[in-house]
């Protein structure tokens, strides 16, 4: 695994402070917080490959997931960070929470508020559930996905993967295909790539991209067919369809969008020969990619899951006040 430690560079040192107290999505954040986050990322890395794998730096704070929203990932990712950094983590599903009784997501979070935690982790399905809870609390807000809207920590992990891999940004095409009009993953990912100086190149079919998605990013590259999309890519970044908000409504079917639209050997060979495939899962396999390719030696998506963790103990950590600068010492 190429990763920046492997290849022998030095941890970086993270010196940029980082202010916001909430992260909401990667719109408001500059070059310099995304640096800040993925270095702090690389510092806690090492947290995760001792034998005792915690630290007490965020020991005394309570962290609050509430998940609204199915997820494997990253709500197991955000307790583990949680814990792995000494908060108190408490986890909360739509399913076992008073939501089913009809209690609105305002008072679930009023009532959460009323026992001051530091910092509250959502995923939500309607876009923007995240601003409002942080609007409304003092505690900091990580937003876990909002709808189609945005995902952040996908994307600064995603960025940390490809930044161990190509140890640059400037100057890469990343190709993402698939449901770009259901997914926040690819909202944030443009966005986030974007400001790292990557040429983004969308590939889908045009039920599946939002009308005027060229607005969301100047220099956004955009094709109607997979092929154009991921030729001479550094990187080929899979999406599921987004079933439960109505993706698969605009494919004829799924065999058809495998078809036309899953990530095969012959199509991978149209990208660079050290091309990576990404895919934040979950997969269908047999769909938007083949499990040759899904397991294959170009597949970094493990390695995102990993990145994932360290990303989610960095944000953890500089949004409950922790200095960029002590990172070190705090791992
Ligand atoms: C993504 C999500 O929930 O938006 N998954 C994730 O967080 N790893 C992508 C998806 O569900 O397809």
């Amino acid at each position: 695994m190429p990763s920046a430690e492997l290849a022998g560079q030095q941890t970086p040192s993270v010196t940029h402070a980082f202010a916001c107290k909430d992260l909401i999505g990667i719109e408001p954040l500059s070059v310099a917080d995304i640096t800040a986050i993925l270095d702090t990322a690389v510092s806690f890395r090492r947290v995760s490959e001792r034998p005792i794998k915690k630290v007490p730096a965020l020991r005394g704070k309570t962290v609050v997931c509430l998940f609204f929203e199915p997820s494997t990932r990253t709500r197991t990712s955000f307790e583990i960070a949680g814990k792995r950094l000494s908060a108190d983590v408490q986890s909360i599903s739509a399913a076992t929470s008073s939501v089913v009784k009809g209690e609105t997501l305002f008072d679930t979070a009023r009532n959460i508020e009323a026992m001051h935690p530091d910092l509250l982790v959502l995923r939500h399905s309607s876009a923007g559930a995240a601003k409002l809870l942080a609007k409304h609390c003092s505690a900091a807000v990580i937003n876990a996905g909002d709808g189609a809207h945005e995902h952040p920590t996908q994307a600064l992990l995603d960025a940390l993967t490809i930044r161990d891999h190509k140890q640059t940004f400037e100057g890469l095409r990343v190709a993402i295909v698939g449901d770009i009009a259901h997914s926040r993953v690819a909202r944030s990912n443009i966005l986030c790539l974007s400001k790292l100086g990557v040429q983004v190149v969308l590939g889908a079919p045009p039920t599946l991209l939002p009308a005027g998605i060229e607005d969301l990013q100047d220099g956004l590259e955009v094709h109607h067919r997979l092929e154009p999309a991921i030729e001479g890519a550094d990187v080929v970044m899979m999406l599921r369809i987004q079933v439960e908000r109505g993706g698969s409504m605009n494919i004829p079917s799924r065999a058809e969008y495998a078809r036309l639209y899953g990530l095969n050997a012959t199509r991978l060979a149209l990208a660079k020969p050290d091309a990576i495939v990404m895919h934040p899962g979950p997969m269908n396999r047999g769909v938007e990619i083949t499990s040759e390719i899904a397991d294959g030696p170009r597949s970094v998506i493990l390695e995102q899951v990993a990145n994932g963790l360290a990303v989610r103990m960095a944000a953890l950590y500089l949004l409950c006040g922790g200095n960029p600068a002590h990172v070190d010492t705090a791992a």
